[in-house]
């Protein structure tokens, strides 16, 4: 009796990681944000979580290329966060959920690696740069990340020549160039 209860219970143990992986949605600890609620959807628990229900980054990242982007490029806000997604991210709490915790009165933007100065700190509405029409369309939200990378995802140049280093020649406070400069670069 004793015996077939040992394996019994060596059994169990062996079939425990199997079991665990399907959880379902009475595991969770509430409804997800609306960003997520349609894909990857409440269900699909593996999608975000390990078989232990931690957060895997690469999870996350293989369906935010474009945040995978920047990593690999080492550019933008997210530039180092290759992991730890969900010390800032947080899930479960439904309609309520604030997936992304920001408050624009209070973002140091040197931290995305674009220092704004002259006219550009003067601009207190971060909208007034980060539309809709020149960043990533979504759905249920508005992004900060642009379609263009840089400078040109708000100005284009009436010139030939450089594209992509503006201030190469021009400041953040006018387009007027020094005459050493035109005469150096032109
Ligand atoms: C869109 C990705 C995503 C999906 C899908 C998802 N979760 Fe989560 N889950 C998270 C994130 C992010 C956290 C971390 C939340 C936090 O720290 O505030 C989390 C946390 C948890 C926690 C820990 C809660 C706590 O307070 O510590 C449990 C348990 C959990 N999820 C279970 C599930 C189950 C079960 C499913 C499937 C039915 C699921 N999750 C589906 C993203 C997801
Ligand atoms: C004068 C225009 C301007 C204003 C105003 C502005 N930004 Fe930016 N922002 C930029 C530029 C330019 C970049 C660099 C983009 C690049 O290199 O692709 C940038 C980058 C960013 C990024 C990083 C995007 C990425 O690819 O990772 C975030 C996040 C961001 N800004 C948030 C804000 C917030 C929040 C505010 C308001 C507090 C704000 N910005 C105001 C021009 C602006
Ligand atoms: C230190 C906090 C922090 C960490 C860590 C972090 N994020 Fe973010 N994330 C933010 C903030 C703040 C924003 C809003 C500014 C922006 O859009 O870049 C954001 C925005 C985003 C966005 C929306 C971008 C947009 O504007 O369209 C996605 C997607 C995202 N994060 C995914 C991730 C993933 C995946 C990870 C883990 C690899 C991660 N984040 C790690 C703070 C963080
Ligand atoms: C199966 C694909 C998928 C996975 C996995 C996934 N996401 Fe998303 N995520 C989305 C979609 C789709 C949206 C909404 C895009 C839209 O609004 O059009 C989104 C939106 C977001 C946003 C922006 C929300 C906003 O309000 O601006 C953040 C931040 C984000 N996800 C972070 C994460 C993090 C962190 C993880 C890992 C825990 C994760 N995502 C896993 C598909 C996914
Ligand atoms: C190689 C140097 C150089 C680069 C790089 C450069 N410019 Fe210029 N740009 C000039 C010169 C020189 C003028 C003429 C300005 C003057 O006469 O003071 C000019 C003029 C302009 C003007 C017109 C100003 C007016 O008064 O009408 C704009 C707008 C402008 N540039 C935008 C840009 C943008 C946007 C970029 C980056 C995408 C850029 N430039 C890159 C050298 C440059």
């Amino acid at each position: 009796m004793k015996r077939i209860f040992l394996l019994f219970l060596f059994l169990s143990i062996l079939a425990l990681p199997v079991f665990s992986q399907e959880f379902t949605v009475d595991d969770a600890p509430d409804a997800l944000s609306p960003s997520h609620s349609e894909t990857p959807g409440l269900k699909n628990c593996l999608k975000c979580h390990t078989p232990d229900l931690e957060i895997d980054a690469t999870k996350c990242l293989s369906c935010h290329q474009e945040i995978a982007l920047r990593i690999e490029q080492q550019r933008g806000y997210h530039k180092e966060f290759t992991e730890g997604c969900s010390d800032c991210h947080t899930e479960h709490e439904g309609a309520e959920t604030k997936l992304i915790d920001m408050d624009p009165e209070d973002f140091d933007h040197e931290e995305t690696g674009a220092e704004l100065k002259g006219i550009h700190a003067e601009i207190k509405d971060c909208r007034a740069c980060h539309r809709a029409d020149n960043t990533i369309p979504r759905k249920k939200s508005q992004s900060f990340l642009f379609t263009r990378s840089g400078y040109q995802a708000c100005h284009a140049a009436p010139h030939p020549g450089r594209q992509d280093q503006c201030l190469a020649c021009h400041t953040q406070r006018n387009w007027r160039v020094d005459t050493w400069i035109k005469r150096a670069k032109r």
